[in-house]
C-alpha cells in the first residue's frame, strides 16, 4: 500500500473511473485491474515517463480516444530526494527532482485542463508537503520543490478559474508509508513525542483530503491548502511531553 494507491482506492469508492500512472507499465496495469475488479469502474494504467511532455500528451490523447475525459487530475507521484548532502549534490540530481516535482506536474495539469476546459471545469489537486513551509536536513532540492509547487498551485488556481478549473494542494506532515515503518528520520520518535493530535497521517487521511479537494464537495475552493499533519506545522517549536 502507498499513499496513491490510497488515494485510487478513494476515487472508486466514490464510483470515478481511473486512469492511473506508474514508471513501471506492469505495476499501473495491475493495480488498475484489481481496482476494476474489487470497485467496479474503469481503470487504466499507463507506464509513464518522467519529465516527457510527449509521453504525457500521449496518455491524455489515449483518454479521449477511449470516449473519456479527465475531470480530476491528482498529483501524487514525487521525487523524494532523500540524503541530498548540500555540499555532495550533483545540479543533475538537484534539477532532477525541481524538473518532476514542478515541471512534470506543469506538463500533466496542463493536459489535464485542456480537457477540463472543453467540458466546462474540472479540479486538479497537488499531494504537496508541509515541507514547503518547513525545511527537513538533506532534501535542499525536495523542500524547494515542494514550495514552488505551491506557487505553481496558485498561479495555475489564478488562470484556470475562468474556465471553472479548481486548483488546490494537500500539504502531508508525516505519512505512514513503509519509510515511517522502517524509521526514516527518527519517524517513530517524531510521532509519539512531537504531534499535537499524536499521530501521523494513514494513507486514508491524505485520500480523504484530495477527495475533498478534488470532488464538488470544494467546489467554491480554489488556490488553497489543506495541511494534513496532526497539528505539526503550526508549532513553532515540537513540546517534548515528558509524562
Ligand atoms: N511519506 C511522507 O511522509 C510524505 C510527507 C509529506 C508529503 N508527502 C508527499 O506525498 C506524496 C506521496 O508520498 P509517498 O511518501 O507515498 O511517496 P512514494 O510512495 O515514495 O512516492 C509516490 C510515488 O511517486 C513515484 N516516484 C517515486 N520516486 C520517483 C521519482 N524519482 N520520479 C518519479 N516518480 C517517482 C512512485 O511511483 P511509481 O514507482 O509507481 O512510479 C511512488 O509510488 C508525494 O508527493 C510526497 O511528496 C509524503
Amino acid at each position: 500500500m502507498n499513499t496513491g494507491l490510497g488515494i485510487a482506492k478513494k476515487f472508486a469508492e466514490e464510483g470515478y473511473n481511473l486512469f492511473l500512472g506508474s514508471r513501471s507499465a506492469e505495476n499501473a496495469e495491475q493495480t488498475a485491474k484489481k481496482l476494476s475488479e474489487k470497485y467496479g469502474v474503469f481503470a487504466k494504467g499507463y507506464g509513464m515517463k518522467v519529465f516527457d511532455e510527449e509521453n504525457v500528451k500521449t496518455i491524455f490523447g489515449d483518454i479521449k480516444e477511449l470516449g473519456y475525459s479527465v475531470d480530476c487530475l491528482v498529483l501524487n507521484a514525487a521525487n523524494l530526494g532523500i540524503r541530498q548532502r548540500f555540499f555532495d549534490v550533483s545540479v543533475e540530481d538537484f534539477m532532477d527532482v525541481i524538473n518532476t516535482n514542478i515541471g512534470w506536474n506543469f506538463m500533466l495539469a496542463r493536459q489535464a485542463a485542456l480537457q477540463m476546459k472543453e467540458v466546462g471545469g474540472g479540479a486538479i489537486v497537488f499531494i504537496n508537503s508541509n515541507t514547503a513551509y518547513r525545511a527537513i536536513p538533506d532534501r535542499v532540492s525536495y523542500s524547494a520543490s515542494k514550495s514552488g509547487a505551491l506557487g505553481m498551485m496558485r498561479a495555475m488556481a489564478l488562470d484556470l478559474g475562468k474556465y471553472n478549473i479548481r486548483v488546490n494542494a494537500v500539504l502531508p506532515g508525516m505519512i505512514k508509508t513503509d519509510r515511517w515503518e522502517n524509521n526514516y528520520n527518527n519517524c517513530r520518535e517524531a510521532l509519539s513525542n512531537y504531534t499535537p493530535l499524536g499521530d501521523i497521517a494513514d494513507f486514508e487521511d491524505i485520500a480523504n483530503a484530495a477527495w475533498y479537494l478534488g470532488s464538488d464537495m470544494s467546489r467554491n475552493t480554489t488556490g488553497a491548502e489543506l495541511v494534513v499533519d496532526g497539528g505539526n506545522m503550526i508549532q513553532l517549536y515540537p513540546i517534548v511531553d515528558k509524562d
